[in-house]
């Protein structure tokens, strides 16, 4: 079965005080780059403007990549549907603990949540209990196949609040202004077209809405999982800041991953 395990040689941990100020200094370098650059070429919130076909370079593939470059970053290859038993794994509950994940969402009854890459449903299911029968998951792929999974799944435990939704590589196909939270869980890093993905989820969002990114943090080499299936806190707020979303906070209470939460804002 393909996985995203790698086996882990050495580990290092960086104590949390020299990662809050790293954070800092990284938000204050990108505020103020994204502001005064006068080269065009960074790829701030004036890049809005830039053909989106300048925001991507081409190389050859390194191993579990497909050779596109977006802001310094190798996109992985995507999950197949034939690997979706990994996701159901029973160790997934020690390795990342969804209920603490969950929790740390906030959600309340009646909101509207979508998911994007739902695969099999593994967090949809869980977030289904806790926004109700008044509430909504919109369950968006673009592998028809997870979608069938899902559909069975639910059947299966009787959940009746997640729509799943066939998605495109470019757009989730979410109502306009309609979402409270966006959730996307070990999913960001395998979107071909991130610039476009995240123009489309942010037009579903409602203002004051919510991105929550969840990645296996790049950071720390202590997580076993392959190079270019995790993130650094730092480039995932770098891939945002093109966008109208706004930090939020980051929590790192995960065993393997950091929440990375941002808010939409009014663009004047
Ligand atoms: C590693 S799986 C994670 C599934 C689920 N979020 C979970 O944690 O169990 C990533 C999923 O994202 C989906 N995906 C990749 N690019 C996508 C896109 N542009 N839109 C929607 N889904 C996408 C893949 O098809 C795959 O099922």
């Amino acid at each position: 079965m393909i996985t995203k395990f790698k086996k882990v040689v050495g580990t290092v941990r960086v104590p949390k005080s020299i990662k809050i100020c790293s954070v800092v200094v990284g938000i204050l370098f990108l505020s103020i780059y994204v502001t005064t650059s006068p080269h065009g070429d960074s790829h701030s919130k004036k890049d809005m403007t830039r053909p989106v076909s300048t925001l991507y370079e081409q190389r050859a593939p390194s191993r579990d990549g497909i050779g596109k470059i977006y802001m310094g970053r190798e996109i992985s290859q995507v999950m197949g549907h034939l690997a979706a038993g990994w996701l159901e794994r029973p160790e997934r509950e020690r390795e990342e603990m969804p209920n603490l994940l969950i929790e740390s969402l906030k959600l309340k009854e009646g909101d509207v949540v979508a998911d994007i890459g739902v695969g099999t449903g593994y967090i949809a299911r869980r977030i289904s209990p806790v926004i109700g029968n008044t509430g909504t998951i919109y369950g968006v792929e673009i592998q028809q196949e997870m979608l069938d999974i899902l559909a069975e799944k639910m059947t299966e435990e009787g959940i009746t609040n997640i729509k799943g939704i066939l998605g495109t590589i470019t757009d989730p196909k979410l109502p306009p202004n309609s979402v409270d939270l966006v959730i996307m869980v070990d999913v960001y890093h395998e979107f071909s077209h991130p610039y476009e993905m995240m123009k489309n989820i942010c037009r579903g969002l409602k203002i004051g809405g919510r991105v929550a990114f969840v990645e296996y943090r790049l950071e720390d080499d202590n997580v076993p999982i392959k190079r270019l299936h995790k993130m650094s806190e730092l480039q995932v707020i770098k891939e945002a800041t093109p966008h109208p979303l706004s930090w939020v906070e980051t929590i790192d209470s995960l065993p393997w991953q950091h929440i990375i939460i941002f808010e939409k804002v009014a663009v004047e």
